[in-house]
């Protein structure tokens, strides 16, 4: 590692017999981004035949999630859902399968009601409790029947919330418009029929006075402190009436201090006002981002930093509306972030759509698992596949492979998943990153476990997840340059006997296999697979 000014180092290698080299600059694995090489005037002296350099292999944009089989009802989506008594319940069953399509729920507490024609369970909770609700889809073909646990409590985001922000895609200029058709494509691109439901405003809708766009340079408060939204979102609460009209829940976004990361207004000293207008606009998240602290209290003691992050999680809980509460910090907050009412909380810096940053990110993660379960999540940040911008409109610079090792590994890691991109420019092969219901499956898992790391090699890291039936999920990736074979033994994932495993992806049975699983990997690719024992009849 060296620093900006040190002298240069001298690398003195013996290759002689070697056929391939590779020189890889790679995160520095902490988090941060911006890491940079130079490889200053480095020489290669060859005798003999000239060697080649050539450019990294790259598969194909290949679709593995399979087409819906036509017709027929399939029911996806969280199966554990908590709700405050008393508080609007909105839970839309996500279900496959050709429309028209008619839905029931067995079992529902008082207070719900299902609506037949587009599956929303809603009302209001009238006590704590717990309740074994049976869904139902039926369509001309046939009927799907799923369970849907119900938790009359205080603990939001039993699953991992799934939604989408705005942040990665509009950064500074998300609008109502912007937003509404965000709403408009979850349901229209079918993501809503696989879970998905958050449609969440990132920083930059309140006002910035010092600012020279009209839009932006208004008061930020108006005479009884309540908190303004900029010219841009000139209604919040037929915003969020939009938004849940579709089925779908609405995400907003402050920070603690005078400012919120991109200095406009945040919520320090009007933390309770703040909490009582999103609940009363209709919001339903918070992501609520540790940005202009220091400069109002500098050298913040670990109590005064819980203080700060408890005193907003007490104000959501007093609105009478079920705000997810998400935090976003890059500090080491996860050890103590869930007894101070976080439902999730950042464990990273800002993710950017490299292989740099997704896999020094999602690597890292190993010894936070125990903190992770139903109510509380480590936090990787959103997802950078499809089409990203700010400005002008890309695609993510991520390969296929890379694409799928990063969605696999999120949800191995219970991860909240907020897509990133333009949803309104969802290609065939984003749209099968995104609903592929086998691999949402892992992350939504109602246990609530996150993978852990069961074997790591200079190229290849294999991390496991317990699933509630008794399987595992398990992912093999190859965080090398070139394919490689890799495997798995079943001691190594702690179970016995002769197992079945499945393909995610591809949603296919690959066979019994009696001791260990070996599969070929491509460059910075996965194999997501679940394992069951088989049992004897
Ligand atoms: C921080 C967060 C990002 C985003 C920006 C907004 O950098 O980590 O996710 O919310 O602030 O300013």
């Amino acid at each position: 590692i060296q620093q900006t000014g040190m002298p240069a180092e001298t690398v003195d290698l013996d290759v002689s017999g070697v056929r391939t080299l590779v020189l890889v600059v790679s995160s520095l694995g902490d988090t941060l981004e911006y890491d940079h090489a130079d490889w200053a005037d480095a020489r290669f002296e060859v005798a003999g035949a000239k060697p080649r350099t050539v450019v990294p292999p790259r598969t194909g944009d290949c679709i593995l999630t399979p087409a819906p089989p036509p017709g027929r009802p399939r029911i996806n989506g969280a199966r554990r859902f908590g709700a405050r008594p008393g508080s609007p319940f909105l839970y839309s069953i996500a279900a496959t399968g050709e429309r028209p399509m008619r839905f029931t729920a067995g079992n529902l507490p008082d207070g719900l009601r299902v609506d037949p024609d587009s599956g929303r369970i809603t009302g209001r909770l009238r006590r704590r409790g717990e309740w074994k609700v049976i869904l139902g889809a039926s369509n001309r073909l046939g009927t799907a029947h799923g369970e849907l646990r119900i938790v009359g409590g205080d603990t939001l985001a039993l699953t991992p919330p799934m939604g989408w922000n705005s942040w990665n895609v509009f950064g500074r200029n998300p609008d109502d418009a912007k937003l509404r058709a965000a709403a408009d494509s979850m349901v229209l691109s079918g993501l809503i029929q696989h879970g998905w439901s958050y449609i969440n405003i990132d920083d930059c809708w309140q006002n910035k006075l010092s600012s020279t766009d009209p839009f932006l340079n208004r008061p930020g408060r108006d005479a009884a402190g309540r908190v303004n939204p900029n010219g841009h979102f000139p209604d919040m609460k037929a915003l969020c009436d939009y938004i849940h009209e579709k089925g779908l829940r609405a995400g907003i976004y402050s920070s603690p201090g005078m400012y919120t990361c991109a200095g406009y207004t945040g919520s320090l000293q009007h933390e309770t006002g703040d909490a009582q207008r999103y609940a009363e606009w209709g919001f339903d998240y918070l992501k609520y981002d540790w940005c202009y602290m220091t400069h109002t209290a500098p050298n913040l003691s670990l109590e005064t930093q819980q203080a700060t992050w408890m005193k907003m999680s007490r104000a959501l809980a007093r609105t009478g509306r079920d705000l997810v509460f998400s935090w976003s910090e890059t500090l080491d907050v996860w050890p103590w972030a869930k007894d101070f009412g976080a439902n999730c909380w950042r464990t990273t810096g800002d993710i950017t759509d490299t292989w740099e940053s997704v896999d020094g990110i999602g690597f890292n993660q190993d010894g936070r698992e125990h903190v992770a379960g139903p109510g509380h999540w480590n936090d990787c940040d959103m997802f950078v596949v499809g089409k990203l911008g700010g400005g002008r409109l890309r695609s993510t610079r991520l390969s296929a492979d890379e694409q799928y090792s990063h969605i696999s590994l999120w949800c191995l890691l219970a991860s909240p998943l907020l897509i990133g991109c333009d949803m309104t420019q969802l290609d065939a092969f984003t749209l099968g990153l995104l609903s592929n219901d086998e691999v949402i499956e892992v992350d939504q898992d109602p246990l609530g476990r996150q993978a852990h790391r069961v074997q790591r090699d200079e190229n290849v890291e294999v991390w496991s997840k317990e699933m509630e039936d008794g399987s595992r999920a398990v992912g093999l990736f190859n965080r090398g340059e070139f394919e490689i074979t890799a495997g798995v033994g079943w001691k190594e994932l702690g179970v016995q006997g002769t197992q079945w495993v499945r393909d995610l992806w591809r949603q296919e049975d690959l066979g019994r296999f009696p001791d260990a699983y070996t599969t070929r990997i491509p460059r910075h690719g996965v194999r997501l697979v679940r394992i069951r024992p088989v049992r004897n009849p």
